[in-house]
């Protein structure tokens, strides 16, 4: 696989080249079954062996606690902004509150209002969600029924560096975005999810962490696919789970564990976008997007001084090899998302390229 570009795309991203020539070499004929894994049934032993080992992998590389369920779900990240309120709104008071920090944490309150009510604890917007605003956890209303954020916002680039204290609302996050990419203490949280599409895999899955005491309050209406206690009840496969999702990520972790696992990830993530940071701390071309103390380890996100110079940048950059660099519509400019499989080769290559853009047209 020679001609592989450095691809910042946000999602479906980067996965590593290990694991993708993993892919190649046993597509045609599973560890001798002289079938593909996407060909053989998801109820056969072989499957189930690789659903088992993906869960225990990734137990083992997050030191989840035992009270905690993983379950594998249809729908990617999107999917749970359902799934979230359809199982936990009636736990209590029939309210979900939010901490607003971006586009996809909008998304998720809007959707949670057809299933009950909502609270907006805070909403960056009036800072155009280039910081995380202060929380005061005195506002969270104890009845609650969950407190929900964004652990990492894709779009801007910026993260919880230390989460809120929501007493004994269970907190909720979508870690779509940072999965894997720092240690994580997940006693914290009630419920953990991600669409795979970043750090874990394939898109249009889910993975869903969830404390076991929190199962078994789905709403009348929820539908059978996106109940938590079914899913638990079944192992994950109540129909055809999607066999190379899960399959794929089991090759990823099996790559992070390689690596040196999560404690690894972080160090390496700090690293590549510390450089990035210092390049556009020491420009006067760019401009980053996020509050230095705000930033994510994920997704760099920066202006050009015009629009026609980030046109030449795109075009110039993708010529190099450094593929996919056009940021968020919502947000314009430039966005480098570096997960776990970027290589620091990459990253070194693009913080070359924006000095020489800089020289040349600064
Ligand atoms: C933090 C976050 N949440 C949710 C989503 C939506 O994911 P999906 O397309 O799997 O629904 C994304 C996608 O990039 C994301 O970054």
């Amino acid at each position: 696989m020679s001609d592989r570009v450095y691809n910042f795309s946000a999602g479906p991203a980067m996965l590593p080249t290990p694991v993708m020539e993993r892919i190649k070499n046993e597509f045609l004929d599973f560890q001798g079954l002289g079938a593909s894994i996407v060909e053989i049934s998801h109820r056969l032993p072989v499957f189930r062996e690789i659903l088992a080992a993906t869960e225990s992998l990734f137990r083992e590389l997050t030191g989840l606690p035992e009270n905690y369920k993983v379950l594998f779900m249809h729908g990617g990240a999107q999917m749970q902004f359902s799934a979230v309120p359809l199982n936990l709104m009636s736990r209590n008071s029939h309210i979900g509150s939010y901490f607003i920090t971006g586009r996809w944490g909008t998304l998720a309150e809007k959707e949670a209002r057809k299933y009950g009510n909502t609270e907006v604890l805070m909403d960056g917007k009036e800072a155009q969600y280039r910081q995380i605003p202060q929380f005061d956890s005195c506002r969270l209303d104890q009845e609650s029924s969950y407190a929900h954020l964004t652990t990492n916002n894709t779009l801007y680039g910026t993260r919880w560096h230390t989460f809120p204290d929501t007493g004994n609302v269970p907190l909720v996050a979508d870690a779509t975005s940072d999965i894997l990419s720092r240690e994580m203490d997940y006693s914290l949280f009630g419920v953990v999810y991600a669409g795979l599409q970043k750090n874990l895999g394939t898109s249009g899955t889910g993975l869903v962490v969830i404390r076991e005491d929190l199962l078994g309050h789905a709403l009348p209406e929820t539908p059978k696919l996106l109940d938590y206690a079914l899913l638990e009840e079944h192992s994950s496969i109540p129909n055809t789970i999607n066999v190379f999702a899960v399959y794929v990520m089991r090759l990823v972790l099996e790559w992070v564990k390689e690596q040196g696992g999560v404690a690894k990830m972080e160090k390496l993530a700090e690293q590549k976008s510390g450089l990035l940071y210092q390049v556009l701390d020491q420009s006067e071309f760019y401009s980053a997007v996020a509050d230095s103390n705000d930033r994510s380890t994920m997704n760099v996100t920066f202006h050009l001084p015009q629009t026609e110079l980030l046109e030449k940048f795109l075009t110039a950059s993708d010529k190099e090899g450094l593929f996919a660099l056009r940021g968020h519509a919502a947000v314009g400019g430039a966005r480098a998302s570096i997960y776990n499989a970027m290589p620091p080769e990459g990253v070194e290559a693009l913080a070359q390229f924006m000095k020489e853009f800089e020289r040349k047209h600064g």
